[in-house]
C-alpha cells in the first residue's frame, strides 16, 4: 500500500516553474530514494510535500488523505517527519532540548528520549551541549532524532549525508536501516547515488523538475547511461 502518493505536481517559486509534472509513490515500510544533481528540484519537492510551498497543480496523498493544501504543522501532526537539508537544529538549545521540543504522540510509535538515545548513544553523551557546538554528524543525528520524537509514520530526509565523512555516514546508514526494520517508511533524498543505492528499495532519478528514471537500485547501478547523464558518475 502507498503511504505517500505524489501525483503530477507542478510547483513554482513566483514565476519560476520548478516541478513540472512530478509523480512518485512511497510504499509503506520501504525506503524510496530520490536522486538528482544540484538544483533539479529535490528540496522543492520536499517543500511541496510538507506544505512549505504547495504545488499549483496536482495532488499529494498521505495515508490516503489529501494533504496538498494542508498547512505544514498539520501535515507533521498527521505523521510526516522531516529531516531538513542542512539539519536546521535550534543552535542555542541543548541537544536534549532540541529533542524535547519536538516530542509528541508518544503513544503512536513509542519514540521518546530513551529510544532516540538507544539509536544514537552519542546524543546521550552530548545531551547538555548546545546544538550549534555539535559536530556535523552529531547535528545530523539530532535532526533525525528530533523528527523521530514526533512519532512519524513516514520520514523525509533531505541529503542526510551532505558534508559528512564516510565513517560517520556509515553509522547513519546503519541507523536508517534499523528504522526501516522497525517499519518506518522513508523518502531518502540524496545527491550521492552510490550511498543511496546501498539503502533503498526503489529509486527515482530527477532532472529539471521531473522524474526521468525509476527502477530498482541494482538496475540503476547497471545503467551507465542514466548514471552519466543525470548523476555525473
Ligand atoms: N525560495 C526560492 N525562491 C526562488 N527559487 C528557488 C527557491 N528555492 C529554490 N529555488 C530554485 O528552484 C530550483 C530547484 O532548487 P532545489 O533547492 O529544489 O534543488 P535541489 O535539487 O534540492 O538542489 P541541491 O541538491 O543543491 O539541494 C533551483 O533553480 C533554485 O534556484
Ligand atoms: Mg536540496
Amino acid at each position: 500500500m502507498a503511504i505517500l502518493d505524489v501525483a503530477d505536481i507542478h510547483t513554482y517559486y513566483g514565476e519560476a516553474y520548478v516541478l513540472q509534472g512530478l509523480s512518485l509513490t512511497l510504499e509503506e515500510g520501504q525506503i524510496l530514494g530520490l536522486l538528482g544533481r544540484n538544483g533539479v528540484g529535490k528540496t522543492t519537492l520536499v517543500n511541496s510535500i510538507v506544505g512549505f510551498n504547495p504545488p499549483r497543480r496536482g495532488r499529494i496523498l498521505f495515508k490516503g488523505a489529501d494533504i496538498t493544501h494542508i498547512p505544514s504543522f498539520e501535515t507533521v501532526r498527521s505523521g510526516m517527519g522531516l529531516v531538513p537539508q542542512g539539519r536546521r537544529v535550534f543552535p542555542t538549545l541543548s541537544s536534549e532540548e532540541n529533542l524535547l521540543v519536538a516530542e509528541r504522540s508518544v503513544e503512536r510509535h513509542g519514540w521518546n528520549l530513551q529510544r532516540v538515545y538507544a539509536l544514537f548513544p552519542r546524543l546521550e553523551e552530548r545531551r547538555y551541549q548546545r546544538a550549534r557546538t555539535l559536530s556535523g554528524g552529531e547535528q545530523q543525528m539530532l535532526a533525525i532524532g528530533r523528527a523521530l520524537m514526533t512519532n512519524p509514520d513516514c520520514l523525509i530526509m533531505d541529503e542526510p549525508s551532505e558534508g559528512l565523512a564516510p565513517i560517520i555516514i556509515q553509522g547513519l546508514w546503519e541507523a536508517i536501516e534499523k528504522l526501516k526494520q522497525q517499519g518506518l517508511s522513508i523518502l531518502l533524498v540524496e545527491q550521492n547515488a552510490q550511498l543511496a543505492l546501498k539503502l533503498v528499495d526503489y529509486v527515482h532519478v530527477m532532472s529539471k523538475g521531473q522524474v526521468v528514471y525509476s527502477g530498482r537500485p541494482q538496475e540503476l547501478a547497471a545503467n551507465e547511461q542514466i548514471k552519466s547523464s543525470f548523476l555525473g558518475i
